[in-house]
């Protein structure tokens, strides 16, 4: 279990963060929802260690050694996901230099990634030969190479058209499903949430609290068909009232 325990954070005389506590259980899927700027990627930095909070910690239990929490991290922006210079399989490799030392070990890991995302054909082609889906699946493939202790996914889905982000997230639910890596997701789609996550955190404006954790216990495999369902239709009701009562 990872728990984000009383985590502060301000730049300058800015109050970003306030507070904001949660629990990820091994092999949940948490979605961030909040209006812009409320601070979802500030909160992603600072469990990937890229940004430092003013107080509060981030705690790994059950963790055999005392390293630092890892985390694999899928950016927003599909043309910032990748290095422009590098192919798809010299990014998935990139990830891996400093775990695996041996080329040819590293060579198979790669190969596995590249079969388990279906990338074979487009394994030698730059990021901008490929389409925005198959760029952030490759930052997926980058993300599951780390091994990391959690993915943190911000808006990976949001710069996609409609259908290539329901392509990308059954494709990205299959991936999860395999090994259940705990995630933590940053959306502004309401669907997307009730697809993916098992926990619904909504922040309020700035200084962002979390006004609400919605549980959702849609049985897994999930399809699109259960968007439609009663239960969903309660959570996006719940939701849109939360939501609505911060645009007063
Ligand atoms: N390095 C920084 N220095 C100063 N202010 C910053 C810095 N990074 C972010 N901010 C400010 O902190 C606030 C939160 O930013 P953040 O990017 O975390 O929001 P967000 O919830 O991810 O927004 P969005 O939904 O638009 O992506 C914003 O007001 C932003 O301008
Ligand atoms: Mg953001």
């Amino acid at each position: 279990m990872i728990k984000v325990i009383g985590i502060n954070k301000s730049y300058g005389t800015a109050a970003i963060l306030q507070n904001i506590s949660f629990d990820i259980s091994d092999g949940q899927i948490v979605a961030l929802f909040g209006p812009n700027g409320c601070g979802k990627t500030t909160l992603l930095k600072i469990i990937a260690g890229l940004d430092k909070q003013d107080s509060g910690e981030i705690k790994q239990l059950n963790k055999s050694d005392d390293s630092d929490l890892s985390a694999g991290l899928v950016f927003q922006d599909h043309r910032f996901s990748l290095l422009p210079w590098m192919t798809i399989r010299g990014n998935i490799e990139l990830a891996l230099i400093s775990r695996v030392k041996s080329k040819p070990e590293r060579e198979e890991k790669v190969n596995q990634i590249i079969n388990r995302l279906n990338l074979g054909k487009h394994q030698y082609k730059y990021p901008y030969q490929v389409s925005g889906g198959l760029s952030q699946l490759s930052a997926f493939g980058r993300a599951l190479a780390l091994n990391p202790d959690i993915y943190l996914f911000d808006e990976p889905f949001s710069a996609l058209d409609y259908q290539s982000a329901l392509k990308l997230q059954q494709q990205f639910l299959a991936l999860w499903e395999k090994d259940k890596k705990s995630t933590i997701i940053v959306t502004h789609s309401i669907d997307e949430a009730i697809l993916l996550a098992d926990q619904i955190i909504i922040f309020s404006g700035l200084p962002a609290k979390i006004l609400d954790i919605i549980s959702n216990n849609i049985p897994r495999p999930r399809s699109l068909e259960q968007l439609g369902g009663d239960l969903s239709q309660r959570i996006r009701q719940k939701i849109i009232s939360i939501a609505q009562s911060f645009l007063i």
